[in-house]
C-alpha cells in the first residue's frame, strides 16, 4: 500500500490528532472542540478559506489549485461521536463518559485533515477543493443542517466525495456500490393512549399493552403483505415502553423504530400502511394512538462514473488488486445521501484491520489506515482536476 509523500511524513501527526479527537468524542451538534481543533490545522496548513458555524458546528475549507478552472470539487468528512460507553480499554479511550467514537468519524476528520494539508502544500490541480466538514452524521442530520445554510449555493461544487471506514479485518481494501448503494430511512413513535385499571380487573381498562404488543406483529404485515417482494424494506420496532407494576395495568405505552429502504416510493406507502394500521387499532380497541413520522436519511446513489473515477483514484495509492465496485447495497443509511442528491458524486468504504463493527463499544480503528485515506482523497481531488 503506497501513499502520498507528504502524507507518509505527516501520519505520526495524523495519528496525534487522531488520538487526541478519539479521547475527546463529541456528540452531533456538539463539535465545538472538535470543529474548533478542525479551523485551527487548517490555518496551520495554509488553507485559503475557512468558514465556521455552518450547519451550526460544521467547518468548510477552501484551497485554489495552481491553474484557473473553473471546476470545484468537494470533500467530505464527518465529525460526530456517538452516545456509547467505551470499553476498549485503549491508552487514548474516551474520557467523556458515556460518548465514544464508535463509527470512526474521527478518523474520517484525521484524512480529511491529512488530505487538506497535502494539498494545501502541493497545489498540483486546476481548480478549487471545497473541504466539508460536517456535523451531526448519526441521526441529526448534519448534512441536512449545513444544506440549509447554503453549504452548495456558497460553496458550489461540481462533484463530491466521501469515504466511511469499514473494519473488515482487511486493510487497504475499497469498496463502492454503483448506484443506489444505502438505504433511506425514517424513525417513528407511537404513542397509545389507553386507560389502566387494577390488573385484576382488566375489563375496567383499555389495555395498551395489548394494543402495543398486536402492532407490532402486525406491523411486519407491511413488509410481508404490502411492499412486493421484489422492492426491500426493513420495518423494526426497536423499543416498547410502558407500565410500572405487576398489578398496573398502564394508561400509556410507547413504540419506537426505523423503517429503510431503497426507493421513495416504498417509504411512502410503508409510512401510509403504519398511520392506517394505527388509525384502525385505535377504533378497534378504543384508544387513542398517534404516530409521529421522521424522515430522517435520503437513499444514497453513488454516480456510476464517479465511482469508477474514484475506484481509479483509490487504485494508485492501494493497487488495483484492492479496489472492487462489486459491493452490495447496505441496509444502513448515511446522511452524506443528502449531500449526494444535490450534487453527484460517490461514497466508498476503506477497509481496516479492526473487525468490532460499528457503533459497538470495542469498535477498533487501526491508525494505519489514516494515510491510506488522506491519499485516496488527495488522489481523487488531484485527478478531477487535473490540469
Ligand atoms: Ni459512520
Amino acid at each position: 500500500m503506497a501513499t502520498l509523500p507528504i502524507i507518509e511524513n505527516f501520519a505520526e501527526e495524523m495519528t496525534a490528532i487522531f488520538k487526541d479527537l478519539h479521547t475527546h468524542p463529541e456528540i452531533g451538534f456538539e463539535e465545538v472542540r472538535t470543529s474548533g481543533i478542525v479551523a485551527e490545522k487548517l490555518r496551520d496548513f495554509g488553507v485559503d478559506e475557512i468558514h465556521t458555524g455552518i450547519g451550526k458546528t460544521g467547518v468548510v475549507g477552501i484551497i485554489k489549485g495552481n491553474g484557473e478552472g473553473a471546476r470545484r470539487i468537494g470533500l467530505r468528512a464527518d465529525m460526530d461521536a456517538l452516545p456509547i460507553h467505551e470499553e476498549t480499554n485503549l491508552p487514548y479511550a474516551s474520557q467523556t463518559p458515556g460518548v465514544m467514537h464508535a463509527c470512526g468519524h474521527d478518523s474520517h476528520t484525521t484524512m480529511l485533515l491529512g488530505a487538506a494539508k497535502y494539498l494545501a502544500e502541493t497545489r498540483n490541480f486546476n481548480g478549487t477543493v471545497v473541504l466539508i466538514f460536517q456535523p451531526a452524521e448519526e441521526g441529526l442530520g448534519g448534512a441536512r443542517g449545513m444544506l440549509a445554510d447554503g453549504l452548495f449555493e456558497k460553496f458550489p461544487c461540481d462533484e463530491i466525495y466521501g469515504m466511511h471506514n469499514y473494519p473488515n479485518g482487511q486493510p487497504g481494501k475499497v469498496g463502492v456500490t454503483k448506484g443506489t448503494a444505502m438505504a433511506g430511512a425514517s424513525f417513528f413513535d407511537i404513542h397509545i393512549q389507553g386507560k389502566g385499571s387494577h390488573a385484576a380487573m382488566p375489563q375496567m381498562s383499555r389495555d395498551p399493552l395489548i394494543v402495543a404488543s398486536a402492532l407490532v406483529g402486525q406491523i411486519q404485515s407491511i413488509v410481508s403483505r404490502n411492499v412486493a417482494p421484489l422492492d426491500a424494506c426493513v420495518l423494526s420496532v426497536t423499543e416498547i415502553h410502558s407500565g410500572s407494576a405487576y398489578n398496573i395495568v398502564p394508561d400509556t405505552a410507547r413504540l419506537a423504530g426505523t423503517i429503510r429502504y431503497f426507493k421513495d416510493e416504498v417509504c411512502e406507502l410503508a409510512e401510509k400502511r403504519m398511520k392506517e394500521l394505527c388509525d384502525g387499532f385505535a377504533v378497534a380497541y378504543g384508544v387513542e394512538i398517534r404516530i409521529d413520522l421522521r424522515n430522517i436519511f435520503d437513499v444514497l446513489n453513488n454516480d456510476p462514473a464517479l465511482s469508477d473515477a474514484y475506484l481509479e483514484a483509490a487504485a494508485d495509492i492501494v493497487g488495483t488488486e484492492n479496489v472492487t465496485d462489486t459491493d452490495d447495497p447496505a441496509t444502513g443509511s448515511e446522511d452524506f445521501a443528502d449531500m449526494l442528491k444535490v450534487v453527484p458524486g460517490s461514497y466508498v468504504k476503506l477497509g481496516h484491520n479492526g473487525t468490532t463493527g460499528l457503533h459497538n463499544p470495542s469498535f477498533y480503528l487501526d491508525p494505519e489506515i489514516l494515510p491510506v485515506g488522506a491519499s485516496i482523497m488527495a488522489r481523487i481531488a488531484e485527478r478531477r482536476l487535473s490540469a
